[in-house]
């Protein structure tokens, strides 16, 4: 498998920096391209520290379609995408839906537009359990039927995944999309992990804030959800796990082992935790109480999902190998390891 090039794009990201770590352990050149405006290009540095390889990079907007077709022209060797490129934030996508648009779909296009340009044929897309909404069946499987979005975040997920389902159709194009579950922790080395601009949305990063001091208090949307202790259930996946699963999928990919031209798996542990058990957990792993208050409920949560990972255990040959108090303490290690490094 050795010198097979793969296209990162959004690379120097959360998600897409632990799979280029996965990818080179297994011989795999990266080439990245990611426009940094949701991270930083040192990323790149501490990847190197990990694997002994600075990965190849481009800065630059994949909505800019002449810049991506140099790319190309550049770099004619590229056997598989992995598109990681995207915003993220939910809030911020009901403020600024077409933002969301613009950037998510614009992104996709112009690459799905080049790739077929220049013959490229394999392409992982990164999806979200947020296409399911919330499901009627719970553990949620691939075939549920897909509820409508809360967000113009989630509708740009479901609408990208229609359009990849269109297009193979009508080209040459593999794709597999992964629907994420709740991505947390961090590399064992602590050199690379999640690193949220500003006042973090999601539930780790409040939590690792709040331990670290430098938020006052987590609050907990909510404890009078249809739970056993009233909060919300979530099916909580270490990162190097999603990570793996890229490098399981480009195999696939790359050796004609896809049973059909759209695949889709879920990326989850199949367990759901409660944000009280993984206050709890944390609380233990990281051996010091967490200040927190229970508060109303967050608008657009939904009360309980996690995944049926049946799938992607047989089909793709992968599971998720590492437990809540793994992807605690990894996320907690980094943490710790953001204020030794000065990154803010
Ligand atoms: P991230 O914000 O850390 O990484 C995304 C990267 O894409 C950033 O480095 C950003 O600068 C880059 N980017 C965004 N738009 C771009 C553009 N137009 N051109 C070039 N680069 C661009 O996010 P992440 O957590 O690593 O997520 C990676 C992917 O996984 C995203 O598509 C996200 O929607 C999806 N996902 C994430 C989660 C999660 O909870 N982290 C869950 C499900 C799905
Ligand atoms: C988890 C639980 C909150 C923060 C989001 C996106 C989803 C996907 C993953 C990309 C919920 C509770 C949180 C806090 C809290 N991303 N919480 N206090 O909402 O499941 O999913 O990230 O595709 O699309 O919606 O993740 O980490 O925000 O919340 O009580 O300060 O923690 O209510 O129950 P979520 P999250």
């Amino acid at each position: 498998m050795l010198n097979k090039r793969i296209l990162v794009t959004g690379g120097t990201g959360y998600i897409g920096s632990h799979t280029i770590v996965e990818l080179q352990a297994k011989g795999f050149e990266v080439v990245v391209i990611d426009s940094l405006q949701n991270s930083h290009a040192d990323v790149l540095n501490r990847v190197a520290q990990i694997s002994g390889i600075k990965p190849k990079f481009y800065h630059f907007d994949l909505c800019d379609k002449i810049a991506l077709q140099h790319f190309f022209e550049e770099e004619p060797n590229i056997h598989a995408v992995i598109h990681f490129a995207a915003l993220k934030a939910v809030g911020e996508s009901v403020e600024q839906p077409l933002l969301y648009y613009r950037n998510n779909m614009l992104s996709l296009i112009n690459l799905l537009e080049m790739m077929q340009l220049f013959n490229v044929q394999h392409l992982v897309f990164s999806s979200s359990c947020t296409v399911y909404g919330q499901p009627d069946n719970l553990p949620v499987s691939e075939l549920a039927p897909l509820k409508e979005p809360e967000s113009p975040y989630g509708k740009t997920k479901q609408m990208a995944e229609k359009l990849l389902a269109d297009v193979v159709v009508a080209s040459p194009l593999k794709v597999v999309s992964l629907r994420y579950f709740n991505p947390i922790g961090a590399h064992d080395s602590a050199l690379i992990g999640e690193l949220p601009i500003g006042t973090p949305n999601n539930l780790v990063p409040m939590i690792t804030q709040t331990a670290a001091g430098i938020r006052e208090k987590l609050l907990v949307f909510g404890n009078d959800y249809n739970t056993p202790d009233g909060s919300c259930i979530r099916d909580y996946i270490h990162v190097v796990d999603i990570a793996k699963a890229h490098v399981v999928a480009i195999e696939r990919l790359i050796h004609s082992h896809t049973k059909s031209s759209y695949e889709v798996f879920n990326l989850g542990t199949g367990h759901g935790f409660s944000v009280l058990e993984t206050i709890k957990t944390f609380e233990k792993v990281a051996a010091q109480k967490l200040n927190y208050e229970i508060t109303s409920r967050r608008s657009g949560d939904v009360e309980q999902v996690f995944a049926d990972t049946s799938l992607a255990n047989d089909e793709l040959g992968w599971k998720a190998e590492r437990n809540l108090e793994n992807m605690l303490s990894t996320a907690w290690n980094w943490q710790k390891k953001l204020s030794e490094l000065s990154i803010k």
